[in-house]
């Protein structure tokens, strides 16, 4: 076990290169179980749901091999034990994404029930509701879910609500299923249209990502050589809101602006001056007096759940009063009790939180509950006065690469150190 202190007040000042985004690794990964053949990956973040899935394909028979170069070969043509393991699922629910392809590719899948988690129960009734339309016989016990199909059948398909792994899995499904299968209300996040984009790479034939209807025109074979995974905006939009909260000034580069609009949209309401180029975006806060705004999630391109935490932390500090509003998950707002703990004025009712700003946070010893909840507190203790310990850090490990050495760098003073 690890913690973070921090010591706040420093201003941060410089640039920081964007990782490689984890939510679209994950899929990618998951997808190359569809290939025949070996696949090269380049900018994978090194992060711990990466590992993870990573391992979980080693375990059902991939052969994985790191290259010098930093990129990762990937040869999943002889899996051999087509099922997902409880110690892996629970430690990352996106393992369900292998669920799809395993089905498409194999026939099979075993899948340990991936459960509730810290934000909410999360459900994945509507991807088992879609492979079962292909034609898959799914049974469950508490401990896994079986999916057996001798063969998957095109399918026109309404999500009943717009989720991110649910349009994934059904498209990687059905990519590998001969004939058009027409899946709607998709989510449309960047993420959703990079595996697209990744998988017509490799001789799919989808078309629409991005909107809200998505057509896939199945094939029997599925190969490519060489893939760059898509930058991190959610990491981007952390380390812009890390500029404003300590009035600094930074860049981030290897960032399409147009996937984070609504982020640095939402940070010039509050007063940042934020400059546009066509792969970085710069935030700078030197002489801005913050203004708290008000957030309401949504699915892409609306304002992204993976930020939410991180604005509270902001709005916390900033003139004036605020309210943001969860949609998307129903238990997200565990940073919320730790941002008290450090003197941030919020009050929650059901799915709103009321943020009236308070001139200065407070180091105190908090404790990271989800991944982006963890954020808001290093955000938060950035600026506090003294000094911040964060425990339980693993969750930031999963999903921000290097994440004290990139902060240090900037100007903050970060330290990991064992829990004795
Ligand atoms: C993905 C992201 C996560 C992000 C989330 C929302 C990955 C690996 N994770 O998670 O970082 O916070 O999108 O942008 O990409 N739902 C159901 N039934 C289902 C599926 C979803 O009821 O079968 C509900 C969920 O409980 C939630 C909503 O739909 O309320 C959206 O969830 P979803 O988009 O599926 O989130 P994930 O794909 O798990």
């Amino acid at each position: 076990m690890e913690r973070l202190i921090i010591k706040g007040g420093n201003q941060l000042h410089g640039d920081v290169n964007c990782s490689g985004a984890k939510n679209a690794g994950l899929p990618i990964i998951a997808a190359t179980i569809l290939l025949e053949k070996t696949i090269e990956i380049e900018n994978l973040p090194h992060l711990k749901d990466i590992s993870t899935m990573l391992e979980l394909l080693n375990s059902m028979g991939s052969e994985i091999n790191f290259l010098e170069s930093g990129s990762i070969e990937i040869n999943s043509s002889n899996i051999n034990l087509p099922e997902a393991r409880y110690e892996l699922v629970k430690t990352m629910r996106a393992s369900v994404l292998v669920m799809g392809p395993l089905l498409a590719k194999y026939g099979k899948a075993k899948i340990s029930q991936p459960g509730g988690c810290n934000i909410g129960t999360r459900p994945i009734d509507f991807h088992l509701k879609g492979l079962e339309m292909m034609g898959a016989k799914i049974d469950s016990d508490k401990k896994f879910i079986y999916l057996k199909a001798q063969k998957l059948n095109p399918i026109d398909f309404i999500f009943p609500k717009v989720s991110v792994t649910g349009t994934e899995n059904l498209m990687m499904a059905a990519s590998l299923t001969r004939g058009k299968t027409v899946l709607r209300n998709c989510a449309k996040e960047p993420e959703v249209t990079e595996l697209a984009n990744f998988l017509n790479s490799c001789g799919a034939n989808i078309s629409g990502a991005g909107e809200s209807i998505i057509e896939i025109e199945g094939t029997d074979l599925l190969n490519g050589k060489k893939w760059k995974i898509l930058s991190d905006r959610i990491e981007a939009g952390t380390y812009l809101i890390a500029a404003a909260m300590t009035n600094g000034h930074i860049k981030v580069n290897n960032i399409s602006p147009s996937t984070i609009k609504i982020i640095h949209q939402k940070l010039s309401d509050t007063g940042v001056k934020i400059k546009l180029e066509k792969n970085s975006v710069e935030a700078d806060a030197t002489t801005t007096n913050l203004q708290a705004t008000d957030i309401c999630t949504k699915p892409f391109p609306g304002f992204p759940t993976d930020m939410q935490a991180q604005f509270m932390a902001l709005n916390s500090i900033s003139n004036g009063s605020s309210t943001i509003e969860e949609t998307v998950f129903e238990n997200r707002f565990q940073h919320v009790i730790e941002l008290r703990k450090m003197g941030a004025n919020i009050s929650l009712e059901k799915n709103k939180a009321k943020i009236i700003g308070v001139p200065n946070l407070v180091g105190s010893v908090v404790k990271a509950s989800d991944l982006r909840a963890s954020a808001s507190l290093v955000l938060a203790a950035l600026v506090g006065k003294n000094r911040t310990q964060i425990d339980d850090i693993f969750h930031i490990d999963r999903g921000y690469e290097c994440i004290e050495e990139k902060l240090n760098k900037l100007g903050a003073e970060i330290i990991r150190e064992p829990v004795i």
